[in-house]
């Protein structure tokens, strides 16, 4: 893999600050250099559930180090080829360690890593515990861009996923005992207001005005709203990389705003990516074997 950036060949050490490595102290091509896959998501707590699924799909042990404990922001778990990377919620907290993780991997001389994005988001019309695989992501002002301010001057990126890596997760997808959809992502920057809730501590609209954008959003294809596809999708495009989100839908945002379902149901729900994903890595391992 190769990254844009002209600047980083100046540097004599990179410090991958919220990941705790450097380019001297750390054996990066060593460590890393196998990587082929790549699973994010939120919470610690999934990506842990999600290396423990691919350790036993692929029958590699794995210790559950956390291998970015250092810097006490993320967690890191490497199963063989594969890395889970948890990215906490929304766009600035994904997009530091994703640019960390992708300067980690282009030092680790890692051959052209497939991103996932394995993800929690409300669904548009569809039923509670349903995956979408997203075809695209909209901003919070409809544009099919991450924008990002740069020297005081916004510049934009498109968000469109890669079609292919799509239709192949889709085609495991689709054997399974509940409902995926491939379609529209709407990414807003906050989960109440941002996302047409009017259960936040704030609220400046009406219920009518609430389901009017939601109904606009279907129209649009939208089909699930969370908070980080924009710049997910932009930003592995940018690194010249094929990646894929799936979410799992905790409920219908046309039924209402709160996440009902009890905890144990939302775990069972969360592993439903991590099935899809782990049936798509383990087809390519066995492959390579
Ligand atoms: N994550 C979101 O961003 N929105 C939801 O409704 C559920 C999970």
């Amino acid at each position: 893999m190769q990254l844009p950036n002209k600047h980083l060949s100046k540097l004599d050490c990179d410090i991958l600050y919220h990941l705790g490595f450097d380019t001297v102290k750390h054996d990066l091509p060593a460590m890393f250099g196998d990587i082929k896959f790549v699973c994010m998501g939120g919470t610690k707590y999934r990506m842990k559930d999600v290396a423990a699924h691919i350790s036993q799909l692929l029958n590699i042990p794995c210790d559950f180090n956390n291998m970015v404990k250092q810097a006490k922001r993320y967690v890191m778990y490497k199963v063989g080829p594969v890395l889970c990377v948890n990215h906490g919620i929304g766009i600035p907290s994904m997009t530091v360690v994703l640019e960390e993780v992708l300067k980690m991997l282009f030092y680790a001389k890692a051959k052209d890593p497939i991103f996932f994005r394995l993800g929690t988001s409300g669904g548009m019309g569809i039923p509670a515990g349903s995956v979408v695989i997203s075809s695209w992501a909209m901003n919070g002002t409809l544009e099919k861009i991450y924008d990002l301010p740069i020297l005081g001057k916004t510049k934009t990126f498109p968000a469109i996923f890669d079609q292919r890596l799509n239709q192949e997760l889709y085609s495991i997808a689709c054997h399974e005992d509940y409902n995926t959809y491939v379609g529209g992502t709407m990414t807003a920057n906050d989960f109440y207001r941002g996302e047409g809730r009017t259960d936040g501590a704030f609220c400046d609209y009406t219920e009518s005005d609430k389901m009017d954008f939601l109904q606009t959003l279907v129209g649009l294809g939208v089909k699930n709203l969370e908070m980080e596809a924009t710049a997910f999708s932009a930003i592995t495009k940018e690194a010249g990389l094929r990646a894929a989100e799936l979410c799992i839908t905790f409920l219908d945002r046309l039924l209402g705003d709160q996440v009902t379902p009890d905890g144990q149901t939302l775990s069972q729900w969360q592993k439903r990516p991590a099935i899809i994903v782990g049936k798509y890595i383990e087809a390519y391992y066995n492959t390579k074997k």
